[in-house]
């Protein structure tokens, strides 16, 4: 086993459909720790916020559960939609080792439950599935923050069956989407059935279970990844490029691998070069309790992995949402930016054969995209992040078959002049934010060609 100081923390994306209760449940993880004054042990970073384990464990309400655990904590990031899990790519696979799909038990399944379940398939990454505001369902006594199965015992015979019924309807949808799933208190082995949780991230009934559960994925996957950990030359992957005032260019980026200083040199992939520069300065959030300070930010000298932290640099300019960030030596930074550049080349696709025109916000967007429509074997001539531009309206026009006379965008603009001459041309645009609802749209196109 590796030494336990160096194990880094799990990455957890926190994931579904809009207004189903992400943020709220993150808070809601956050708040009941500030509650019981806990609030300066966890840490508010860059698009993501570490718990650590003696919180989690001291919600669980059983101390003895406390050297079961070899987990430092668990990172979870919350982006709206399904959108980090996407961009929170790593060659080869998703950079997030768990994931939580939040899903209204009131409403069921949407569109984003689906596409968020399709992704976690694909990577086959662990996830609990969470059936949330449980409050909601008619004649729910709320018992603030207990675990379910204690509140549930408090709730009448009709209120438990009302529960049971929507519960199942989500089990159901589960098992449509190929997963074997059950509420999580009947699931004796996590890594054959997925756990559905009955939770209301508005009262805190469930939660202690949600974490309960994670934990378990966690110590799973811990075992079967000890190659990660929190020492060793930074690895990352570029969450958001921002600007700020008076900083200019930034960089968010969750690093999942080693350690990152202040004045280290990195890579980062970009659309032409890989970018090389030096680290000006490290930044994170303030806590609440610095609020007069002028800025948003403090400085840092060094993070380790798992952490999320904005960069500033000279030159980010052009760096790609989605791309890796590695930390480079004298003697490697040559078979970095080359590694990086082969990362990137091997995710877009510019060829002169016949096919579509794909644009996506990020690398990882782009990435999953690409899969979806080669699988169902649609040619793609041009494959690029960025929004819709002139010039790509331009060359889309210049191809002659109806059917890959079309640009596909996933999350992307249309600028204004490509969107005039659009109005005039022969292009089919199809834009949408969910990956699957593209391929299903260019199909009815396609058929309806031919017809
Ligand atoms: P996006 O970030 O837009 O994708 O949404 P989200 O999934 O983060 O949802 P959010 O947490 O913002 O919650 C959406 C709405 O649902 C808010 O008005 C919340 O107050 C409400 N809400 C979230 N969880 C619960 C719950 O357990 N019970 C009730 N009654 N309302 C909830
Ligand atoms: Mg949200």
């Amino acid at each position: 086993m590796a030494d336990k100081k160096n194990l880094r923390t799990p990455i957890v994306c926190v994931m579904g459909h809009v207004d189903h209760g992400k943020t709220t449940l993150l808070d809601k993880i956050r708040g009941t720790a500030i509650a019981s004054g806990e609030a300066g042990a966890i840490t508010q970073h860059i698009g993501a916020t570490e718990v650590p384990i003696d919180v989690i464990v001291s919600k669980l309400r059983d101390p003895k559960l406390r050297d079961r655990f070899i987990v430092p904590g668990l990172l979870f990031i919350d982006t709206p939609g399904h959108h980090a899990f996407t961009t929170l790519r790593s060659r080869g696979g998703a950079l997030a080792d768990l994931a939580v799909v939040v899903v209204d038990i009131n409403e069921g399944f949407k569109p984003q439950t689906y596409e968020s379940l399709q992704i976690l398939k694909r990577f086959r990454t662990p996830f609990v599935v969470v059936a949330n505001k449980i409050d909601k369902i008619g004649g729910w006594v709320p018992h603030k923050d207990l675990p379910f199965a204690a509140t549930f015992k408090k709730q009448s015979g009709d209120v438990q069956a009302r529960l049971e019924t929507k519960l199942y309807e989500v089990i159901g949808e589960l098992y449509n989407q190929g997963f074997s799933a059950d509420r999580y208190d009947r699931v004796t082995n996590f890594q054959k059935t997925l756990g559905v949780v009955p939770v209301s991230a508005f009262t805190g009934e469930g939660i202690p279970d949600v974490l309960m559960v994670l934990l378990g994925l966690a110590q799973k996957f811990l075992e079967a990844n000890l190659r990660y950990s929190a020492t060793g030359p930074g690895v990352g992957t570029v969450l958001e490029v921002k600007e700020e005032k008076g900083l200019g260019t930034t960089l968010d980026i969750i690093l999942y691998d080693g350690t990152l200083k202040k004045g280290d040199t990195v890579v980062i992939g970009s659309l032409g070069e890989p970018i090389q520069t030096k680290v000006r300065a490290l930044l994170k959030p303030r806590e609440l309790s610095e609020i007069h300070y002028e800025s948003k930010f403090k400085q840092v000298s060094k993070v380790t992995a798992a952490a999320g932290v904005k960069i500033s640099a000279p030159g980010l300019e052009g760096a790609l949402a989605g791309s890796p960030i590695r930390v480079a030596t004298e003697e490697t930074l040559d078979e970095i930016v080359a590694q990086i550049k082969s990362e990137i080349d091997e995710v877009r696709i510019d060829t002169d054969s016949e096919g579509i025109m794909i644009k996506a916000d990020t690398l990882g967007s782009l990435e999953a995209l690409v899969h979806e429509f080669q699988k169902d074997e649609i040619p793609i001539r041009k494959a690029e992040v960025g929004d819709i531009s002139h010039r790509d309206a331009v060359e889309a026009s210049t191809v002659e078959d109806p059917i890959y006379s079309v640009i596909v965008g996933f999350n992307v603009k249309v600028h204004p002049d490509a969107r005039d001459f659009l109005q005039e041309s022969n292009v089919k645009v199809f834009t949408s934010d969910v990956i699957y609802r593209l391929v299903e749209d260019y199909q009815k196109y396609v058929k309806e060609q031919q017809e």
